[in-house]
């Protein structure tokens, strides 16, 4: 029998929302997705149908009797359901609030993950009478296409609870990590490493833009996608490590702040994709044709890196 429970809730459907129920949904689950906004669930009907639409591309299996359901109606959305995603907004109060709501419609013993980027578990945990059932279930974007999930426990978790939710997450297909409770968690961590160096390298003028790119895409991110890091330190050498970061890591930015070069940016409306001008600036039509590029990429990327052995 599969461990994917038969009707999953999805709160908060913005960004992240939609494509993790056509992910769950393809899956076999029935979905119901919830927002207090109407015209965010709208959008999020349109943003899910594309997700799935994704999906068939990918043509990965496809468990018959999946759905979605759209609901402004949190009793309607929650009742009866065996597994609930918490997606709202990044804010620790609004969550706290709508995790306690959550908790007041379900069973006891139902699983509720939430897909913070980065608070706490543990300063959640408390807005639950069973905390226990709660955990961390950290989606990467477009969670349609990335296939990993972090899983983090809080100090209050059932060990049974994060072993039933790797079962979920290995149900629909996913690559599920288990991590201790840190700070921005694991895969955050890594990617602000390398931005925060890619941001300081651009900032002094070694590099422009599009060098940088194409030397983290194919000299790094490339190898990266089929070699992890740990078993890239064997590859190389663990002696090669010792030389080379032994006189570069005093070299490697190490600034605690937001670059400047950021804030100034943002000061000046340049926030990327959502204002046509960021770190690239876009013409009209070229953010489409970058979304659409992108997704390409990756639909060809997750086929060609599920068929091959895992290193
Ligand atoms: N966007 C990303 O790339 C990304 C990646 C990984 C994790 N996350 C995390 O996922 C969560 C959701 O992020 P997002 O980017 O989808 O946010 P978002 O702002 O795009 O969407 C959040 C949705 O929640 C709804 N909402 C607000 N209050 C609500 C309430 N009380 N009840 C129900 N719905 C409510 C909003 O109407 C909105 O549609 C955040 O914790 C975020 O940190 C985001």
């Amino acid at each position: 029998m599969s461990s994917l429970p038969a009707v999953a809730t999805v709160v908060g459907s913005g960004t992240m929302g939609p494509g993790i129920a056509a992910t769950l949904a393809r899956a076999g689950a029935q979905v119901r997705v919830y927002d207090i906004s109407a015209d965010a669930l709208e959008r999020a009907k349109q943003t899910y149908n594309f997700a799935s639409g994704v999906l068939d591309q990918v043509g990965g299996p496809k468990v018959e009797g999946g759905s979605a359901v759209f609901t402004t109606d949190i009793s309607e959305a929650l009742t009866g359901s065996l597994f609930v995603i918490e997606a709202v907004p990044e804010t620790l109060e609004l969550k706290n609030s709508v995790l306690a709501q959550i908790e007041g419609l379900v069973g006891d013993d139902v699983i509720i993950g939430t897909n913070t980027s980065g608070i706490p578990i543990s300063a959640m945990a408390p807005a639950l009478t069973h905390p226990e059932r709660f955990i961390g279930m950290h989606w990467s974007n477009p969670p349609h296409l990335i296939p990993m999930i972090e899983v983090i426990p809080g100090p209050d978790t059932a060990p049974a609870v994060t072993d039933q939710l790797l079962d979920i997450v290995k149900a629909f297909g996913y690559h599920p990590v288990i991590e201790k409770e840190i700070a921005g968690f694991v895969e955050n961590r890594v990617l602000y490493a390398i931005l925060r160096e890619c941001v300081a390298l651009l900032k002094a003028g070694i590099v422009t833009p599009e060098d940088l790119d194409t030397c983290v895409k194919w000299g790094i991110g490339y190898k990266l996608s089929v070699i992890g890091p740990t078993r890239l330190l064997d590859m190389a050498g663990l002696d090669i490590y010792a030389a080379v970061s032994g006189y570069l890591n005093k070299e490697l930015d190490a600034a605690t702040e937001t670059p400047q070069v950021i804030k100034d940016k943002i000061a000046a409306g340049e926030l990327g994709f959502k204002s046509d001008k960021g770190m690239y600036v876009y013409g009209p039509g070229d953010v489409d044709a970058k979304r659409k590029d992108i997704t390409a990429g990756l639909v060809a990327a997750l086929k060609t890196l599920s068929s091959i052995t895992p290193v």
